[in-house]
């Protein structure tokens, strides 16, 4: 049997999954709460529906709202029980060194839509400079996703009390959350595109793909694609994630 490396522990794969599954329900019911002949993305029709799947609006935006909270409070029980993989997770996804890794995502870039051609017709070597436990574009997603995040769970948390017992004195803070729910969701779904095109479709990524359900990358893989990764556990040890 090939040489594995451990990736992700239990609650990584656990936390990463009931998010992506969270995703899509709160996408799936907001946008249904979206009533708006000029903006709706799936025509009139969809929100209507929605609507009259669940028994009217009221009951839609509690839905959302339910599964919001029930998002939050996931993250939080993640926290509890594995604070020291969050740490890690967050340390190695704002850690940038700016010449490697912007020299890794300007390539990954040129090679992904005009092969190599290019960078060798401009001298360059179209060899990706090494990268850690995640590369640039990784982290650039999980950058996003993490402050997004942030942006939505607080200002969902806003509206949903705004309804509840804010007075009319907080009118400014709650039409500020409803532009901010809106732009960073809009974000986080650009880079979702992305993120599910380079993890579940893209061939050269299926073992990191795999790695999602069995917590685990062969040890090729992870030379060819985390080299500094790799030297670091075959040198040190495999570092914590849980
Ligand atoms: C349903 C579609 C999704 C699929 C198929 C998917 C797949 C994956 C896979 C295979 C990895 C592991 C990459 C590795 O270890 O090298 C990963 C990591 C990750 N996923 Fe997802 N994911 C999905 C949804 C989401 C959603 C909705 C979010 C957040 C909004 C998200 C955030 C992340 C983050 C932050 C990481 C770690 C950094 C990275 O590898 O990009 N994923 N995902």
């Amino acid at each position: 049997m090939a040489k594995m490396h451990k990736r992700h522990d239990k609650s990584d794969i656990l936390i990463h999954w009931f998010n992506a599954v969270c995703w899509v329900l709160l996408l799936l019911t907001g946008v249904g709460l979206i009533q708006n002949p000029a903006i709706d993305p799936f025509g009139s029709g969809y929100p209507e529906a929605m609507r009259s799947l669940v028994g009217g609006g009221g009951n839609l935006l509690a839905i959302h709202e339910g599964i919001g909270l029930v998002w939050i409070a996931g993250f939080i029980l993640y926290l509890i029980v594995n604070f020291r993989g969050a740490r890690f997770f967050l340390a190695e996804v704002f850690s940038v060194s700016p010449a490697r890794d912007m020299g890794w995502m300007l390539k990954k870039m040129v090679l992904m839509t005009l092969g190599p051609k290019p960078l060798k017709a401009m001298g360059m070597d179209p060899e990706l400079p090494a990268q850690g436990f995640y590369n640039m574009g990784q982290k650039a997603f999980a950058q996003v996703s993490v402050a997004g995040g942030v942006v939505i769970a607080v200002t969902g948390v806003i509206m949903y009390l705004s309804d509840r017992t804010f007075g009319a004195e907080a009118t400014g803070w709650v039409s500020w959350s409803i532009a901010l729910h809106f732009i960073a969701v809009g974000l986080v779904f650009a880079g979702l595109l992305v993120h599910i095109y380079m993890a579940a479709i893209s061939p050269e990524e299926r073992p990191g793909f795999k790695s999602m359900f069995t917590g685990a990358v062969p040890d090729d893989y992870a030379k060819h694609h985390h080299r500094l990764w790799w030297e670091k556990a075959e040198t040190e040890g495999e570092q914590p994630t849980e």
